[in-house]
């Protein structure tokens, strides 16, 4: 049995991730450690939370002291590290949270692992989950994002995920230490926190409430399925050579405006409201400061490497995402009143 350790695994991509390895990996044990800052949620995980190669840990990575007893507990045979502040606007009003989660809390980790692990790297693995972000702007048709792009990190969000690959990397150089890191494109999919545009938009439509969108509406995010995020998450972590760098994307790039239709016009439909009723609701508000202007991923190494390409074409992908929060309004409710704490409270506070 193999112990791997998933921070951030209450959170959106993480809670898709551990589902994906409790469920595939029965000779892994997999210990899921998350603060439950407001964008962890137990409710995300119900379905494998008595599984019995699955423990919870509610922990912070910024803790010295407990990283180095929770790795003395479990001995650690890799790690995939997701926690993160991974909101944009939130990072340009409260920059310092991003700083101490993503970079002091990712230093903590490699430092923690790095001495667990001192003398002997064989068989082990860390994997660091970072973003498209850390490469900065592209121009409007001006080409994709490459491994080798070279960093240009825009808001206090991306230079803090830059910060931390930097040290991933640093570690790898330095010690040997077993690394290997993706850079992902936008996600979406079931269980995102409706701060991010595709849940945000879903619920305000839901609810006949503005739709806020930043300048012009003009900006170009590249959309990949988070499930298939995960797959590739899992060909990386097995397959991907150390000390290397995937790219990952959709090859799936929507201008905002475009997207924001495509929303409306099955939203409309399953909603039973005349083709284009929900138009109304777009308000242009006044834009995100520094808004990057286009991202695009580049994912041939991937592909031609370990063979990964996504399995959802995007507006099949958005259909079942719009399906699932229409049916499951009580996650919403739950997470936009902040009731999600109880979850926690009322199944684990006594384990
Ligand atoms: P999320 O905000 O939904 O989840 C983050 C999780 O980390 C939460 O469960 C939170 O409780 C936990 N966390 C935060 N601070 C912590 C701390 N100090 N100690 C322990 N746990 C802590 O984020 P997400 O969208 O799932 O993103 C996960 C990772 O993937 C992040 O590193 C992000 O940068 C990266 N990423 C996200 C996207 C995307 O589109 N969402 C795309 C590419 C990469
Ligand atoms: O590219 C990967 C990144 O994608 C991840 O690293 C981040 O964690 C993730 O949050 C996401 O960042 P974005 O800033 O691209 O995502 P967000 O959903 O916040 O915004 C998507 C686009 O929609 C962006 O151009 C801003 C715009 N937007 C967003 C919101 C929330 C609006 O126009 N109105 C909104 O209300």
């Amino acid at each position: 049995m193999k112990n791997i350790l998933i921070t951030g695994g209450a959170g959106f991509i993480g809670s898709h991730l551990a589902r994906l390895f409790v469920n595939k990996y029965e000779d892994y044990h997999i210990v899921n450690l998350d603060k439950l800052t407001y964008a962890g949620n137990l409710e995300n995980l119900t379905d494998i939370e008595n599984k019995s190669n699955y423990t919870f840990v509610k922990g912070d990575i910024c803790d010295g002291p407990f990283l180095k007893s929770l790795f003395e507990q479990y001995d650690f045979d890799g790690v995939m590290h997701c926690a993160a502040e991974s909101h944009v606007d939130r990072s340009i009003k409260d920059p310092l949270a991003f700083i101490q989660t993503n970079i002091v809390g990712t230093a903590n980790l490699l430092h923690t692992a790095k001495n667990h692990w001192e003398g002997n790297f064989d068989g082990k693995r860390f994997y660091h989950i970072s973003t498209d972000e850390v490469y900065g702007s592209l121009e409007m048709g001006g080409g994709f994002f490459l491994e080798d792009t070279p960093y240009d990190p825009r808001s206090p969000y991306s230079a803090s995920k830059a910060s931390s690959d930097h040290l991933v990397r640093a570690f790898y150089h330095t010690y040997h230490f077993p690394v290997v890191i993706s850079n992902c494109s936008n996600n979406y999919g079931e269980n995102q926190f409706p701060e991010k545009l595709i849940p945000l938009f879903i619920n305000n439509i839901r609810h006949n409430r503005p739709l806020p969108v930043y300048g012009k509406g003009i900006n170009v995010r590249d959309w990949l399925y988070v499930q298939d995020h995960c797959t590739a998450i899992d060909v990386i972590f097995h397959k991907g050579r150390l000390g290397e760098t995937y790219n990952i994307g959709g090859h799936n790039e929507w201008q905002n405006i475009d997207l924001i239709h495509l929303l409306i016009k099955q939203m409309d439909q399953k909603l039973g409201r005349a083709e284009g009723t929900s138009k109304e609701l777009i308000t242009y508000v006044t834009d995100r400061a520094g808004h990057d202007l286009r991202y695009a991923i580049d994912a041939t190494k991937l592909k031609d490497e370990l063979g990964w390409v996504p399995s959802l074409q995007f507006e099949e992908g958005l259909s079942k995402t719009i399906d699932w929060y229409l049916a499951n309004q009580t996650w919403l409710d739950n997470v936009t009143s902040g009731n999600y704490q109880k979850y926690y409270d009322l199944q684990y506070a006594d384990r």
